[in-house]
């Protein structure tokens, strides 16, 4: 039967342990952290882009230098960290954290798809590393640069929609579990 990729969530049968949950909140709100770093970084760009076309290409063309620092380390770890951590510990939990396997298929699905867009996007940006010419090497990565920089947006949204009613989840699992340990006391 062929799978279908509706984003319905589905339905919380059973409790997580209190250190699942806690586990499961600690690895999700990292990743969220990324993500408000990673939107930060991208609003920066998006600027730098911006005065790179309207006459300031050295501005333009050392924020993509950055740019791609930020995708070699910072970006590589988080897709690392989401792929052997945060998605194993989500499919472990599964149903019980309102986890959408297919949203989950959808991420992993665009993680595959990076790699090609990043080796597109290292190409067009040597370009810059050996003999950053704002005026001819500038104009010639913008599309490139552009097209991860919308990746990442809608990859960052994507999981956004993916992880906020898991967080809504674990944050009710924690608040009935501290109001149990209060009724017990
Ligand atoms: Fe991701
Ligand atoms: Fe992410």
């Amino acid at each position: 039967m062929m799978e279908t990729d509706s984003p319905t969530a589905t339905v919380v049968r059973r409790p997580l342990t209190s250190e699942q949950v806690n586990k499961l909140a600690e690895l999700v709100a990292q990743c969220q952290k990324d993500h408000q770093e990673a939107s930060a970084a991208l609003a920066g760009l998006r600027q730098a882009l911006a005065e790179g076309e309207g006459g300031e290409p050295a501005r333009g063309c050392e924020a993509v230098r950055a740019f791609r620092s930020i995708i070699d380390r910072e970006v590589i770890l988080h897709f690392g960290f989401e792929e052997t951590e945060l998605f194993p510990a989500l499919e472990e939990a599964g149903e019980r954290a309102i986890v959408s396997m297919p949203l989950m298929r959808q991420i992993r699905r665009e993680h595959d798809a990076f790699a090609d867009l990043r080796a597109e996007f290292n190409v067009a940006a040597e370009a810059l590393d050996d003999d950053c010419k704002p005026e001819e090497a500038f104009a010639s990565v913008t599309p490139s640069v552009r097209a991860m920089s919308d990746f990442l947006a809608d990859h960052i949204a994507l999981e956004t929609e993916f992880l906020s009613p898991i967080e809504e989840a674990l944050r009710e699992q924690q608040a009935g579990e501290t109001e149990a340990v209060g009724q017990d006391a």
